[in-house]
């Protein structure tokens, strides 16, 4: 080999390393668990999560296992409190949070939101016969209002008025219950899940007014740009070739 050769040869050799030890040290950092994305949620919370038969199914469920197949990894779903999955996210415990996550700016402050996949409405659940008719009654009057645990319905309700007449549950099934046992005036949840509730429970009505209209995204811990970047293109081929529409439209028929 000649100078020329050899320098050539060299300087490929050491390309080769240098793409080796980057494609390696990117896709051992792109998840938690080589080849696994490490979902967590809240399986509390139909459609978009519950269990059946064993299972966690649901919207989110089947957005994220599409996420998984396009990105050549394997789902594992962990089912945990609705409150400790943006921490469980920041501390890298996860990959991601797929929970009817609702976009809030305090939330950006802790971790980082995917391009949005759906829309969520903040609702109010009273009982048939209820003399709470709208928003600004609730508002207005000394009602105590039942949320679920760290959620919007809970930060906005807290705010709007005051923690002292805003009862905590861990989920919005518990928060049902007791509205309908008379222990609280209104649920406020959102819009998918006060339906699946009411249906369930004979004698509660949804308000026609709602609350807030929100954006659900997956939350991704703020320092791994490159799974957000890959989550958003699966996300938005899933939009363009009409996955995501489908399966929204498996569990909520038009
Ligand atoms: N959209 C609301 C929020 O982000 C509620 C989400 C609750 N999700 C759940 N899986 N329990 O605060």
């Amino acid at each position: 080999m000649n100078k020329f050769v050899k320098k050539i040869v060299a300087s490929a050799l050491l390309m080769c390393l240098g793409f080796n030890f980057a494609a390696c040290s990117s896709s051992s950092e792109l998840t938690v668990e080589k080849g696994v994305l490490t979902m967590a949620t809240n399986a509390a919370f139909p459609p978009y999560e519950y269990w059946e038969n064993n299972a966690i199914v649901g919207i989110d469920a089947e957005i994220a296992q599409e996420i998984a197949n396009r990105l050549n990894l394997t789902l594992k779903i962990e089912d945990v409190s609705f409150d400790s999955l943006i921490t469980g996210v920041q501390s890298n415990k996860y990959d991601i949070a797929v929970a009817g996550m609702t976009v809030t700016d305090e939330r950006k402050l802790s971790v980082s939101f995917s391009d949005s996949y759906a829309t969520g409405i903040q609702s109010i659940i009273v009982t048939e016969d209820s003399p709470i008719t709208d928003i600004d009654a609730l508002i207005d009057g000394d009602y105590i209002v039942g949320v679920q645990i760290a959620t919007t319905g809970d930060i906005y309700m807290s705010d709007d008025i005051g923690m002292d007449r805003v009862e905590q549950y861990n989920n919005g099934a518990d928060a049902t219950q007791a509205l309908i046992t008379g222990k609280i005036d209104a649920v406020v949840i959102d819009n998918q899940p006060a339906l699946a509730f009411v249906a369930a429970n004979p004698g509660l009505k949804i308000l026609e007014t709602p609350y807030t209209i929100e954006d659900y995204a997956i939350a991704v811990n703020k320092n791994n740009e490159e799974l957000l970047n890959q989550i958003n293109k699966a996300l938005s081929e899933m939009k363009a070739d009409g996955t995501i529409d489908a399966i929204i439209n498996k569990y909520i028929p038009a």
